[in-house]
């Protein structure tokens, strides 16, 4: 059965695919650049998606303006009521509402994400196809013998992806269903949302020139609102006020420990990313059968990727004929079924 089997290993290491992927998918999509608080401190912050510039410019604390850097046009972007902002890259793409399900908004809306400051801001460049990491963050087949450490936290005893049109939401463990802490969001084509370990973080596999290429990009944000409770409490028994220093110290308490726990989990996704595509390259694998229930994210979304890349190529060969026969004089049919010379009269 065509559907459950994966991608052929040629679309990840075929640099034709990448390129149309990029006029298929990329110009098309819609990204989550942060919460309005990732621009607290910075005025302009610079994205790049597939070769093409975005610039954020913080208007207030509620408001930004998307501009693409090459022509300066502005961009169509979302701030949703509880403070995420996505954008898109060309006037191509879909309006928001078309593009992700009308689930997506009353799931953001349980979560307020202007809480939790930014933090730090990391990017680096990996030697994989931007799917082979959207692969391994699609399922968790691969967590208990890779994120060992990750896994006492969450044990793998209860993983299940929820995929809906262009959104996918990961439970790790049933009892944070209902909790605050323990959302995973994917956001087709390349953006992700963790809430977890008492932090947030938001990564975005972002396409490379070469289809072996990628740049991986984070985002952190930490408070520790328990640790702010317990001074301000103290400072009030004792009679005084708390100052800025304190209150900023005591909400970074712990911060240290969640980023190394949280890199550490990246960092072994990033080694086995590096294998997988090397294992691609060297032919080593040319297409493989998904399991249709523990690897549902990974099969939704690469069907989402099948779909454009073929509807794209599709409509490109057709416009390469139309093309043809319009060079060579050649009549095609008009809605009456008369004949039409093309660029006649
Ligand atoms: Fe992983």
């Amino acid at each position: 059965m065509d559907s459950v089997r994966t991608l052929p290993a040629s679309w990840f290491i075929n640099q034709n695919i990448l390129d149309i992927e990029k006029r298929a998918i990329f110009l098309r999509s819609w990204y989550l650049v942060g919460p309005t608080v990732r621009f607290a401190n910075e005025n302009d912050v610079d994205y790049e998606f597939a070769g093409v510039v975005v610039r954020v410019h913080r208007v207030s604390e509620t408001e930004v303006r998307i501009t693409r850097k090459s022509d300066g046009i502005q961009v169509a972007h979302y701030l949703t009521a509880t403070g995420l902002i996505f954008t898109t890259i060309d006037p191509g793409a879909p309006p928001f509402a078309e593009y992700f399900p009308p689930t997506l908004l009353p799931l953001l809306d349980t979560h307020d994400f202007r809480r939790l400051p930014h933090r730090r801001r990391l990017s680096y460049p990996g030697r994989f196809n931007w799917k082979t990491m959207v692969d391994g963050y699609q399922e968790c087949l691969h967590c208990q013998y890779t994120h060992r450490e990750f896994s006492v936290m969450y044990p793998p005893t209860f993983y299940a992806v929820k995929n809906d049109g262009t959104t996918s939401r990961h439970f790790a463990d049933e009892r944070y269903t209902e909790a605050k802490d323990g959302l995973f969001m994917y956001f087709f084509p390349i953006c992700t949302l963790n809430l977890y370990g008492g932090g947030m973080s938001s990564f975005r596999v972002c396409p490379g020139e070469k289809v072996g290429d990628t740049r991986m990009e984070f985002d952190y944000y930490y408070l520790n609102q328990k640790a702010i409770d317990t001074v301000k409490a103290q400072a009030t028994a004792e009679g005084r006020e708390l100052t800025d220093e304190e209150v900023e110290k005591a909400g970074l308490e712990g911060f240290d420990e969640y980023f190394r726990f949280v890199r550490r989990v990246a960092m072994e996704d990033f080694d086995l990313c590096e294998v997988a595509q090397s294992n691609l390259e060297r032919g080593v694998y040319c297409q493989g059968v998904l399991n249709g229930a523990k690897e549902n994210g990974v099969l939704h979304y690469q069907g989402l990727v099948r779909e454009r890349v073929m509807q794209q190529f599709k409509m490109e060969q057709e416009q390469e004929r139309l093309g043809c026969e319009e060079r060579a004089g050649v009549p095609a049919f008009g809605h009456n079924g008369r004949a039409v010379v093309r660029g006649s009269a």
